[in-house]
């Protein structure tokens, strides 16, 4: 494709279900910004869009963890993360959501469209139901036993112990989390994509005409994929949180939030336009548009697959490019929030940015090292000494010394202001910087059109390493002892300074899509407009006039000391404890006083008598009992058991009064592996019986007895 007259770019919309950690930041949206940054430098018309993913079962299952409301959850969660993206410089045209009525009626529209003609198959299949809740099970609501390792609390579509994706059908014991009680079979009417119908149009757009421009590992999914033989995917589901199918007859029915959510790119444009007095229909329908989505690697199917054909149906134009992401690890373990494993981006700005109060550009450090190790062939690794270590070593060490310097200098021995070039005299290693700055700009401007971030990176450091390196070699501060004997060392420092202010000016321009406030930083320094950054000025020599003045340096980056990763990594590890302690925790004691009641539980699998006589139960007197700070569910408890005394803390707090209970009986499980809860250990746990409506009463003796006798 030549130069296209417009461009629209796609980042993949977060689910608005929680905050979005820095590998999401380094997989779709920084690479999304730089190239946005980067066109917007070339004057193209071009425009950026994102926005909440509002739809799907993973809103409102936040919900039932968080004890609210699916509304609730994308109304708190979708500012947080827009503003959190404004923090670290990702500059969007819009930041829509898929909750907005504008986004309704777009993906309505476009499921009728394709309903009308005749490109959808409606099939009715056997889906697992939940009577007493009268709804259908999404995948996610459905748990039960693991086929493959047995553990007992598998979803629906994946084992999180072993990995192992599953469907409802794999699962043993399966019941509902909605009512805890088992689902049965119903059949329901739904709305099919039939992809094997256009298998062959994928086989030539991606695996030819496409197999030489986009990135090798998004061809080879797609491959794998075509190859493994294309099915009719299903469009709708039964659920009651997202857009109605527009359909008579069709309650409880919501369009899949896979076919929605892709659409959200064009309601996105429409709002977009309707805010600016602009046309939307160019970018989505005129083969002049050049459409990108930037994404990570488990979204490919859907935007290079799926949602093509989706367009085509529906006569939009096909994405140009989809430069996919692989995956970024963290000191060693996959990104993940709900392990506790990841760094948040609300985090790192309170941390850092907001910490530094924005003078230090350490939302630019963060997108410096994301840049550097992005995962663009193959995954990639975050680590605190990493990000240190490019931090001082790279933009301190080279970047900001070389610009510290020449500005230092320019005013100690050029009066402040950029001196001449005296072309008479230039040597060789003047003419190689000069020529280097030409080839760095355009160097940089090739790899940016490959979406090669990392290496354009690369070589914006590297000229800043060469300005260095000539400044070194030129030493004007040593030229200045000749100055009263010599007649042309100020001539010699001229042109230093001068060729190295020019350099600077480059520097701005190139780096600027990648670290957007050290480049407004640069030119404020240097007195200069934004008008300068036009990326048509990358390479030239004459940014800056003779004799101009400008300001004293300014700190671009600060060192990061040793105790600041120290304390990072201790986070990371802290933070990983206290949610393995809470999923823990939501998986066995409050599993069984609040959520499924025992009472409505099938009979678990049979037991020898020996399972049952590892079970060390024994009488406790509850001594004391006080509430635990932060943690509204928590009782901690000391309880004689005859023996000894004991601290066991037990998710009751809610069902009983702490004065309630002391001087109790009660049956105490005596010889369970210590855990800890909130930083405290508990050593045993008490036995309870709870009713369908979740009423909770003590397992206790009849009578008093003494504290410390067997049970059996
Ligand atoms: N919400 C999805 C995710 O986080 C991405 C949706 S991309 C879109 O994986 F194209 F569907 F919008
Ligand atoms: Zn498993």
């Amino acid at each position: 494709m030549n130069q296209p007259k417009r461009y629209l770019i796609t980042a993949a919309l977060p689910y608005a279900n929680g905050l979005k950690h820095i590998g999401h930041l380094a997989g779709a949206y920084l690479p999304a910004d730089i190239y946005a940054r980067y066109l917007r430098a070339q004057n193209r018309d071009v425009v950026f869009v994102c926005g909440s993913d509002e739809h799907g079962t993973a809103i409102p299952i936040q919900a039932m963890k968080e004890g609210t409301t699916a509304q609730a959850i994308i109304d708190k969660y979708h500012p947080i993360i827009e503003q959190n993206f404004k923090d670290l410089g990702v500059e969007f045209d819009i930041y829509h959501r898929t909750s907005s009525a504008l986004h309704h009626e777009t993906a309505q529209e476009f499921f009728s469209v394709l309903n009308n003609n005749g490109d959808l198959e409606e099939k009715e299949t056997e889906q697992y139901f939940d009577e007493s809740a009268n709804a259908f099970l999404a995948d996610r609501f459905i748990k039960g036993t693991c086929p493959n390792c047995g553990y007992e609390h598998a979803f629906g579509d994946q084992c999180e112990r072993c990995g192992k994706s599953l469907s409802p059908e794999d699962l043993i014991n399966p019941v509902s989390t909605l009512s805890g009680n088992p689902p049965v079979k119903r059949a329901t009417k739904h709305w099919y994509l039939p992809l094997n119908k256009h298998e062959a149009f994928l086989r030539e757009w991606i695996l030819n005409e496409h197999k030489d421009d986009w990135r090798p590992s998004v061809v080879g999914q797609c491959k794998s994929w075509i190859d493994g033989g294309l099915q009719p995917r299903a469009v709708t589901r039964d659920l009651d949180w997202g857009i109605k199918v527009p359909v008579k007859d069709a309650a409880g029915k919501v369009l899949y939030v896979w076919f929605d959510a892709p659409i959200g790119y064009i309601s996105a444009t429409k709002q977009w336009a309707l805010d600016n007095d602009k046309d939307w229909q160019p970018y989505w329908n005129d083969k002049d548009t050049k459409l990108l989505h930037f994404i990570g690697k488990d979204n490919i199917v859907f935007h290079c697959v799926i949602f093509p054909v989706m367009l085509k149906l529906h006569g939009n134009i096909l994405p140009e490019n989809v430069p996919a992401n692989e995956f970024m690890n963290l000191e060693g373990d996959k990104m993940s929030t709900s392990r506790g494993w990841s760094i948040e981006m609300d985090d790192f700005i309170k941390d850092w940015v907001k910490k530094d109060n924005g003078g230090t550009q350490m939302a630019d450090v963060l997108r410096y090292y994301l840049t550097a190790i992005a995962p663009e062939t193959k995954d990639s690794e975050f680590t605190w000494k990493g990000f240190q270590d490019a931090n001082n070593n790279e933009l301190v060490s080279i970047f900001g010394n070389f610009v510290n310097r020449t500005f230092v200098l320019m005013h100690k021995l050029c009066a402040g202001k950029v001196p001449p070039l005296h072309t008479d005299i230039l040597d060789e290693k003047d003419k190689t910087v000069i020529a280097d700055i030409e080839n760095a700009a355009q160097k940089v401007t090739a790899l940016i059109e490959q979406y090669r971030f990392r290496d354009a990176l690369f070589e914006v450091i590297d000229l800043s390493r060469k300005g260095n390196k000539y400044m070194q070699e030129k030493e004007p501060w040593i030229v200045a002892r000749q100055l009263a004997t010599d007649p042309s060392a100020q001539k010699r420092i001229d042109n230093c300074l001068h060729i190295c202010l020019q350099l600077t000016a480059n520097l701005a321009i190139l780096i600027h899509p990648f670290l957007p406030s050290t480049g407004k930083k640069l030119l404020w320094m240097m007195k200069v407009v934004e008008k300068i950054l036009a990326w048509e000025n990358a390479g030239k020599m004459k940014l800056l006039s003779v004799g101009y003045s400008l300001r004293a340096p300014e700190l671009l980056f600060r060192k990061i000391e040793d105790p600041e990763i120290t304390y990072q990594i201790e986070k990371l590890k802290m933070n990983k404890e206290e949610t393995k302690e809470n999923t823990a925790f939501e998986n066995t004691e409050a599993s069984k006083t609040e959520m499924t009641p025992q009472a409505a539980s099938p009979v678990k699998p049979e037991i020898q008598f020996d399972d049952f006589a590892k079970i060390d139960l024994k009488i406790g007197t509850i001594l004391s009992v006080e509430k635990v700070e932060k943690a509204d569910k928590l009782l901690k408890l000391e309880v004689d058991m005859g023996f000894e005394k004991r601290t066991i803390v037990s998710g009751i707090a809610l069902h009983f009064k702490p004065e309630d209970l002391v001087n109790k009986q009660v049956v105490v499980v005596a010889n369970l592996a210590p855990r800890k809860m909130r930083g405290i250990e508990s050593n045993g746990m008490l036995l309870l019986a709870q009713n369908p409506e979740g009423k909770l009463v003590f397992v206790s003796p009849e009578t008093l007895i003494e504290a410390g006798s067997g049970v059996s």
